[in-house]
């Protein structure tokens, strides 16, 4: 079985997550619930930032809060001196709500609304990344009415293509995020920034895509960008000195994935490229921005779930049904993610069979076919380790369900972080017209 750092097998053959007894927190919070190990997250964030010290101390670690928020984790982020990548009005509501410092806020996306780029403006995020000509103008008008400047990085697109889920490659030619170094267009949206009394062109962002396990990509984007760089500050006429490489840094979810990839080893790559490059091009060294949102929290999290039913199907297969499923990750209907899985309450016994794990809604919603189990039982804890990224960040109430609680488990200690959705909570939005 995967186990890691922090996630041991306890007293009474109990699964241990941060030092909780996982069976006694499905016991008090209920299940499904998502259990996120504090020590091992900090431990995530500490390493890129004492690597970021090292290797670029101008640079920054800006976390990719898609991959998991909340008012908590805004918290944490904040204390290990990290900044904080958002991609929309209530990812930055969010931050803002828990007093996050909007310098050191990225302000993200391909279409960002109207009121989206006010709220931003307003609130003083410290960068907003351009990723595509219509927002420019917008920007600039908004800047001028609040009488604000803003940083401004642009979205490139590189044109590289990595190996992994095609839902997660984002850097090829074909794709709706950024602007192409080739065809022309972000040169263009240089000129146009330049011409924006309120926007200042800082630098440039790319990111390639996601579970990626080779550095060979990502060196690549630092040459391009650097070259663009340069481009850029000869027609501008001012240097460009912010380099964002973005995220994308593979993670180990089953055996059959590469180890997870070392923080320091990405940081003293990617930096020591650009060093290399910057040397070769005759430019400044560039501050280097990374955006980590998978490796800080997915083997943070563990997902526990009630064995609600067991059906054997003879000659075929025998399907575990638990109490959770694509309404809290929907990973393996999107990109067939691959999960393994452990009884929490008999985590020192042996597996003895392949089973299926189905989930509860209405669709065919199985977890995996082939997880390596003791012989399960109604009422065992089914454990599923690297749960903690794009997992709650993407549950949905399909069927009604409610969202799960999120806690936090930290040296035996534990709270809540997020509180589970009641029936209420999923029905409030409902209203009758007047005609019904
Ligand atoms: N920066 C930007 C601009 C991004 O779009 C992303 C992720 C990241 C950083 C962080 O990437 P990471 O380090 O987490 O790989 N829902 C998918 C993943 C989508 C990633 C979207 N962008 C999944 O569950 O696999």
């Amino acid at each position: 079985m995967l186990l890691r750092d922090g996630l041991v097998v306890g007293a009474k053959g109990h699964l241990f997550i941060g030092g909780c007894d996982a069976v006694e927190l499905a016991n008090e919070y209920g299940t499904p619930l998502y259990v996120m190990d504090e020590i091992y997250l900090r431990g995530m964030c500490k390493a890129f930032i004492s690597a970021m010290k090292r290797c670029a101390p101008e640079g920054m670690v800006f976390y990719a809060s898609k991959a998991f928020l909340c008012t908590a984790m805004c918290k944490i982020i904040r204390g290990e001196g990290m900044g904080l990548d958002v991609v929309s009005g209530g990812e930055l509501y969010t931050a803002l709500k828990a007093g996050f410092p909007m310098d050191r806020v990225t302000f993200h996306g391909n279409c960002k609304t109207q009121g989206e780029i006010r709220m931003a403006v307003e609130v003083g995020v410290g960068r907003v990344v351009v990723d595509n000509h219509s927002e420019i103008p917008f920007l600039q008008e908004i800047a001028q009415s609040l009488d604000k400047r803003v940083n401004v990085l642009i979205r490139l697109n590189p044109g590289i293509s990595v190996d992994s889920h095609e839902a997660v490659r984002t850097g090829a030619a074909d794709s709706k995020f950024g602007l192409g170094i080739d065809d022309g267009e972000a040169l263009i949206a240089v000129k146009m920034i330049a011409g924006c009394a309120n926007l200042s062109l800082t630098g440039v962002h790319t990111h390639i895509g996601s579970q990626i396990f080779d550095m060979a990509p990502y060196k690549k984007a630092v040459d391009r960008l650097t070259d663009f760089m340069t481009l850029a500050s000869v027609v501008t006429g001012a240097e460009l000195h912010e380099l964002v490489i973005g995220g994308g840094f593979g993670v180990r979810y089953t055996r059959e994935d590469p180890p997870t990839m070392d923080p320091e080893e990405v940081v003293m790559t990617i930096a020591r490229e650009t060093e290399r490059q910057a040397a070769r091009k005759g430019m400044r060294v560039p501050r280097l921005i990374l955006e980590p949102g998978r490796i800080i929290v997915a083997e943070a999290g563990v997902m526990l779930y009630t064995v609600g039913s067991i059906k054997e199907i003879a000659g075929v297969r025998t399907y575990v049904g638990v109490d959770g499923g694509m309404a809290d990750n929907p990973r393996v209907e999107l990109y067939g993610a691959k999960y393994e899985a452990l009884l929490a309450n008999r985590a020192g016994e042996k597996a003895a069979g392949t089973y299926a794990v189905a989930g509860r809604s209405c669709e065919t919603d199985v977890l995996g076919y082939d997880f390596k189990l003791p012989p399960p039982k109604v009422g065992d804890i089914l454990a599923v380790p690297t749960a903690g990224a794009y997992q709650y960040a993407m549950a949905s109430n399909y069927n009604r369900v409610p969202v799960p609680a999120v806690v936090m488990a930290h040296y035996g200690k534990s709270g809540l972080i997020v509180a589970r959705q009641r029936y209420e909570d999923i029905a409030q939005y409902d209203r009758v017209p007047s005609w019904l």
